[in-house]
């Protein structure tokens, strides 16, 4: 006799131990950990997280329900609530009415006729470190990739965004957010239990992380406030509440500005620092990408318009955003039953959208661990569903600063190449280092960058101002 099996059904998955489920292999390597599940029980997989119940979902069909089609079931969820001890109540960490005014209040920065903005401010930004590479070049010093990336995307975003130079705070407003990641994410010591007075190591941490935050805040207002200047900072001060039409109070601005510096600058340089060390160790795609800067800038500064046509640039990026995606997990929550890929999904549970394991996923990328810009050509994405691709997830949570990063990656990877060869200096192997919020390379990764002879600069650089089809300006804002 044959059993008919008919309606929804437990998801596959590890068994854990008892107590505490899968949470020693979670803590042990986390990266390792959603790749294995992926791997050894498939798309839909199930799992236990201490008290938690938790499904990994790769399945682009389920993947576009969570976020797309029945978003307003998945909400922020247990997972996120961390965020709040450092962000308090803003875009990243906020669901329903109050995050889609919040959200639509700052969007206007980062649509597609507003991001080329940040075209000063990022190629000064780059000239100034690019010029302190030469002078270390010049002495045999090797440079620290990691930070001088986190530096340039600081400096960067505070300028074009807040009209604001931190000069030498920025140093110390760098450290803060390292330190954000240790303490969003609890490591399940007995001693984090105890209440915010006590003086452990997390809370003292959690104080000078407030400190410095404090003063970034009123660093940035105070400066608004003198010059009125600062495309973001002036949406927030105006911003209003849609229900009350009360102006934003100080602390949703302060939550904001905060959630924008977290959010916006640790993941673009950790992105950068991926792409640059893949193309040092690629002497293909590094020739590709040289003889595509030569035919496209011919040795000028790239402008926003330039960066349309860095087609091949473009893919190398997206490959790298592949391969080692800096936002390589975010979760959850279930408020109602569904039913995902066939499986129960029982109200309350947490979801895990996981782009490490989705964009390891054989059935969508064969070899998924070689770095090969060619799966980015039009052709190639075509053939693909695309959720199997989400750096910058999707639906209307997506990542309101993708257009940005993707300008900064652009400008900032072809400016490094038409100056420098970088190698890396042998050390530890390349790996993931504990991936918290995002995916950083292991720490201390030194680069030697060799100044290229520079090529003559065409006669009539282009101009700035972006033409209506620029994928970064123009039009259809
Ligand atoms: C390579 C760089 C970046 C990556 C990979 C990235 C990735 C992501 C992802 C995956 C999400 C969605 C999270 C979720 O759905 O739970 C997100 C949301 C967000 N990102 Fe980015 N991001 C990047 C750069 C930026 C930049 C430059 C900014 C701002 C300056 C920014 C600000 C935000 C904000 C505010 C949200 C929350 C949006 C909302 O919920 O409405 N990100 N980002």
């Amino acid at each position: 006799m044959t059993t008919v099996q008919s309606g929804p059904r437990i998801a596959p998955g590890p068994k854990g131990a008892p107590l505490i489920g899968s949470l020693s292999s979670w803590r042990r390597s986390p990266a390792e950990f959603l790749l294995g599940l992926q791997r050894d029980h498939g798309e839909i997989v199930r799992m236990r997280l201490g008290p938690m119940t938790v499904y990994q979902v790769t399945e682009v069909e389920a993947v576009n329900r969570v976020l797309v089609q029945n978003h307003a079931n998945y909400v922020r969820g247990p997972l996120y609530e961390l965020f709040d001890v450092i962000m308090g109540k803003g875009l990243l960490t906020t669901d329903g009415e109050f995050r889609l005014a919040h959200r639509r209040a700052v969007q206007p920065v980062f649509l597609r006729n507003a991001v080329p903005a940040i075209m000063p401010n990022l190629v000064a930004a780059a000239e100034t470190l690019f010029d302190e590479w030469e002078r270390k070049a010049a002495a045999g010093e090797p440079v620290d990739l990691m930070g001088d990336m986190l530096k340039l995307t600081l400096v960067t975003l505070s300028g074009s965004l807040f009209a604001y130079d931190a000069g030498p705070f920025t140093e110390e407003l760098k450290e803060a957010v390292d330190d954000v990641v240790a303490v969003m994410f609890r490591s399940g010591v007995p001693s984090e239990l105890l209440p915010s007075w006590v003086p452990t190591e997390r809370n003292r941490k959690i104080k000078r992380i407030h400190r410095v935050f404090d003063r970034l805040v009123t660093e940035v207002r105070e400066t608004y406030a003198r010059t009125g200047e600062g495309p973001l900072i002036d949406l927030m001060e105006r911003a209003t509440d849609p229900a009350t039409g009360r102006p934003w109070t100080d602390q949703q601005i302060k939550d904001e500005i905060v959630t924008i510096y977290v959010a916006g600058h640790e993941t673009t340089s950790v992105a950068l620092c991926w792409t640059l060390l893949s193309i040092a160790e690629h002497p293909h795609v590094q020739e590709e990408l040289d003889a595509e800067l030569a035919d496209v800038l011919g040795g000028a500064t790239p402008t926003a318009k330039d960066a349309e046509s860095l087609t091949y640039t473009g893919m190398v990026i997206d490959e790298s955003l592949r391969l080692h995606p800096p936002i390589w997990s975010y979760p959850r929550a279930a408020v109602e039953a569904d039913v995902l890929g066939g499986y129960d999904i029982e109200a309350g549970a947490s979801i895990l959208l996981s782009p490490l394991a989705s964009h390891h996923n054989p059935r969508w990328w064969a070899n998924p661990m070689a770095f090969d810009p060619q799966r980015f050509t039009p052709e190639a994405v075509r053939e693909r569903p695309r959720l199997a691709y989400l750096p910058f997830g999707a639906g209307p949570r997506q990542c309101v600063g993708n257009l940005m990063a993707l300008l900064e990656l652009r400008v900032i990877v072809a400016m490094i190449n038409q100056r420098f060869r970088l190698s890396r200096i042998p050390g530890a192997p390349l790996g993931y280092g504990s991936p918290v919020i995002s995916l950083r390379p292991v720490n201390d990764i030194r680069v030697v960058p060799k100044p290229r002879p520079k090529p003559a600069a065409p006669a009539q650089p282009a101009a700035d101002a972006p033409p209506a089809s620029c994928p970064f300006g123009g039009g259809d804002a």
